[in-house]
């Protein structure tokens, strides 16, 4: 049986899949099981932060492999701590809890922020937005804002307020509700079709934290680590968020999840009140500390040019509408239906993703200028 066949006879079937079987990658190149090269601008989902075996990840990777596993997190171990050390000094943050997805890590937030309001007044309902995105696991549907994953899967847990995005009237009134303890929102809503949130409304939500005495939360699972031109998009628009999460691009390819806390909630979580098996394994620590340690401005610009290099390539085209987002992470509203243009995509060679009615690429951040304009042209005669 093929891979395909395979597939649909033992997989449990909630993927919308390409047709095509991806078996080997080198850089932003992916090759199918028939031989057949493709230019990657989707890294596997905003994962693949220097692309498929990037040399430099790869070695990081099995040096520790090589070293100490896994160890679970009843010991101390060295690529962990000097994970959290590097998160905490490059943010300003001052604890880290690692998991192993982004839901995990925003699961970790809500609790964090339960606790908090529980110690600050008994306050347990948590503000997110309309359109978002947090995760599938129960608690995290029920902070995304979007009736069409909220279907088959109720009860969810109560505490939960939605607002529109950019009406601040709409915000404030929700924020000045006396049980209200945190505002969780994604800088760039991303599966919600890569909208940015206002500069102007983001830092409206966090005067408005101040005046209420409410966390900031933010979702940085995908806009994280680098992905838009700053290690986190909140950093474009000066923010002082209480807590930060994150996963996807921040282990390279590696499942690892980091919820950051601030100074405010650095102390809530006590012994017992959380944990996880596999988080912060030494694995997935390690190819982390490699990210992390190429994410400079070095790198931020080039992928700030690059992103401008796409946003004018666009320009031109009739059939292109709006493009959104910041870096390499952007929305390009068409004329034609976003799969289609995908599948066209696909079928010259090139991959590219959709969320909700737009193409959507998040390039592997050091794709070469080569392979960039090389991906610009299939999109440029598919869009
Ligand atoms: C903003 C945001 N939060 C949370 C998640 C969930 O992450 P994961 O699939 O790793 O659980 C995603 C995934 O797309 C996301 O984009």
């Amino acid at each position: 049986m093929s891979i395909q066949q395979l597939d649909q006879q033992y997989i449990a079937p909630t993927y919308g899949r390409f047709p095509v079987a991806l078996v080997k990658g080198q850089g932003a190149q992916l090759f199918d099981e028939n031989g057949r090269r493709y230019i990657d601008m989707g890294s596997g989902i905003a994962v693949n932060t220097f692309g498929a075996c990037d040399p430099v990840w790869t070695e990081a990777v099995t040096r520790q492999l090589h070293t100490l596993g896994h160890t679970s997190n009843l010991y101390y171990t060295q690529p962990q701590t000097r994970l959290a050390e590097m998160l905490c000094q490059r943010t300003g943050m001052e604890k880290v809890f690692f998991s192993n997805s982004g839901a995990e890590a925003n699961e970790c937030a809500l609790k964090v922020a339960r606790k908090w309001g529980e110690e600050h007044g008994g306050r347990h309902v948590i503000v997110t937005l309309k359109n978002s995105f947090h995760g599938r696991t129960i608690a995290t549907l029920a902070a995304t804002g979007q009736d069409v994953f909220h279907k088959h899967f109720g009860p969810f847990p109560e505490g939960f307020r939605y607002v529109t995005p950019g009406n601040q009237e709409e915000l404030a009134e929700a924020l000045a509700q006396p049980d209200v303890c945190a505002v969780f929102m994604e800088p760039i809503q991303g599966e919600g079709g890569v909208e940015p949130l206002e500069a102007s409304f983001l830092k409206l939500a966090e005067k408005l934290c101040q005046e209420h005495q409410l966390l900031l939360m933010l979702d940085e699972v995908q806009t994280g680590n680098g992905r838009t031109g700053k290690l986190f998009a909140y950093m474009h628009d000066g923010l002082q968020p209480d807590v930060v999460t994150t996963a996807k691009g921040l282990a390279g390819g590696l499942p690892l999840g980091a919820t950051l806390l601030g100074a405010r909630v650095a102390s809530v979580l006590g012994k017992g009140d959380h944990g996880s098996t596999f988080g912060g394994n030494p694995i997935c620590a390690a190819g982390a500390c490699s990210v992390l340690e190429r994410l400079n401005e070095d790198l931020f610009r080039e992928v700030c040019e690059k992103s401008q290099a796409i946003v004018d390539a666009l320009k031109d085209c009739p059939n292109v509408k709006r493009v959104s987002g910041r870096g390499f992470m952007l929305g390009i509203s068409t004329v034609h239906p976003a799969g289609d243009i995908a599948q066209r995509c696909l079928a010259d060679g090139l991959l590219v993703l959709t969320a909700k009615d737009k193409v959507r690429l998040l390039p592997p951040l050091n794709i070469s200028w080569e392979l960039l304009q090389e991906g610009i042209d299939i999109l440029k005669k598919n869009v």
